[in-house]
């Protein structure tokens, strides 16, 4: 098979979990010619039903299979003549990092690692092509904490991760950044902040407490609600990839965020106050009566904020949803799409949750 100049075939790891899925479709859409091969691993987190409109494409391939893999990555370099590597899979949830850390260090670690050295042998043996591209997605995470008054995280904001999840994240980033210093491998990395939108496992916050509105259950806020995340459109973290993918220079760092600093438990409230607007028939109305302060999460960070500044000055990015209108996007989703969480809500999923809510 050969591709025009203009074409790219391009792996995307971790492709059936939220984000993911998301820029797959994202990317099919944008570059319809283009080859898109998805591999993962169909972890708790991957969903197949999430591709499933793309299943037919005779351009689209999906691949199941695990990261840590190495002939299977070589062998998938090869043969599908890989142009670009945007590498989203990873054990993904802080409280799972906390209740079993293993897990995370190989798939994000040892998996990483995994990927950068079969790219580094298969982008030697291709001569080195200048337009090759390995696209690192990470988290704010990896910054730590920030109290009220500190400025937002910036490409060179010291890292200091706090749970074993950003842990993992920051060692696979290092390994990310070496490969370009030493080797020149073309390796980008981006660090993003909190996205929520379609798609989104039900374990995390905004599709936990929808899901749990839509139920009747108590709204689990950790701690004093007070903790601060900088909320991104999923729609808008797929555009900055994409433009990271077309313009930006390997062995940069860009972080992506969105501007909307808000504490938990007015996300929260907003999110009672939209559900009992967009969702007929709830069974506890008004919803806000189902919020409940639980015991916090160990190192529980209080404050993210990305400044965004380089990826907008450099790369010509910005964001364009408002929190108040990608939460009703993302509201009306979960409630056209009920089958689809119905069915995630499974045996795991519900010892899973008691034994982090008890
Ligand atoms: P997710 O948990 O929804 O999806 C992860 C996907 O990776 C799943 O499909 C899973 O099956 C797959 N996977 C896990 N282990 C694998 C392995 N060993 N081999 C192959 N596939 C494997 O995660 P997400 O929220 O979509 O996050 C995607 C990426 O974006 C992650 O690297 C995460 O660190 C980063 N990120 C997430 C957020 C966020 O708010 N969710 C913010 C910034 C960065
Ligand atoms: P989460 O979606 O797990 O993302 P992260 O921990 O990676 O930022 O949580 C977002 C915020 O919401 C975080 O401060 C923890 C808090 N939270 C709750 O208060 N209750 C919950 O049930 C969950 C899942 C999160």
């Amino acid at each position: 098979m050969s591709l025009s100049k203009e074409q790219k075939s391009i792996l995307i790891t971790g492709g059936a979990g939220f984000i993911g899925s998301n820029f797959v479709h994202h990317w099919s859409n944008h570059y319809p010619d283009d080859n898109v091969i998805v591999l993962d691993a169909l972890t708790y987190a991957g969903n197949r039903q999430n591709l499933v409109d793309l299943e037919d494409r005779q351009n689209f391939k999906f691949i199941q299979g695990d990261i840590c893999d190495r002939p299977l990555i070589d062998k998938l370099l090869k043969e599908e003549n890989i142009t670009t590597l945007a590498h989203f899979a990873a054990e993904s949830h802080v409280d799972r990092s906390i209740l079993g850390p293993d897990a995370f260090i190989q798939t994000n670690v040892i998996g990483t690692f995994t990927l950068l050295e079969s790219f580094r042998h298969y982008w030697n043996e291709q001569g080195k092509p200048e337009d090759y591209r390995f696209l690192h997605v990470s988290t704010d995470e990896v910054y730590g904490s920030l109290e009220a008054d500190d400025p937002a995280f910036s490409e060179t904001t010291p890292y200091a991760p706090n749970s074993p999840y950003s842990a993992s994240k920051a060692g696979s980033d290092h390994l990310a950044r070496a490969y370009f210093h030493t080797y020149n491998v073309p390796t980008i990395i981006t660090n993003c902040s909190n996205n929520y939108g379609p798609y989104h496992f039900p374990e995390k916050l905004i599709p936990l407490m929808c899901i749990n509105i839509l139920l009747g259950k108590p709204l689990p806020v950790y701690g004093d609600g007070q903790n601060i995340r900088d909320w991104l459109y999923v729609g808008d973290h797929c555009s900055a990839l994409e433009t990271v993918i077309n313009k930006g220079k390997p062995g940069e760092t860009y972080n992506i965020g969105g501007n909307n600093e808000v504490k938990n438990i007015d996300l929260v409230t907003l999110l009672c106050n939209l559900m009992d607007e967009l969702a007929p028939d709830l069974p506890v109305k008004p919803a806000k009566e189902l919020i409940t302060f639980v015991k916090d999460r160990p190192g529980h960070d209080r404050r993210y904020a990305i400044d965004a500044t380089k990826i907008k000055t450099e790369l010509g990015w910005t964001p364009q949803e408002t929190v108040e209108n990608g939460l009703r996007k993302t509201i009306e989703w979960y409630l056209n799409n009920q089958d689809w969480w119905q069915h995630l809500l499974s045996k795991e999923y519900q010892d899973y949750y008691q034994k982090v809510y008890g």
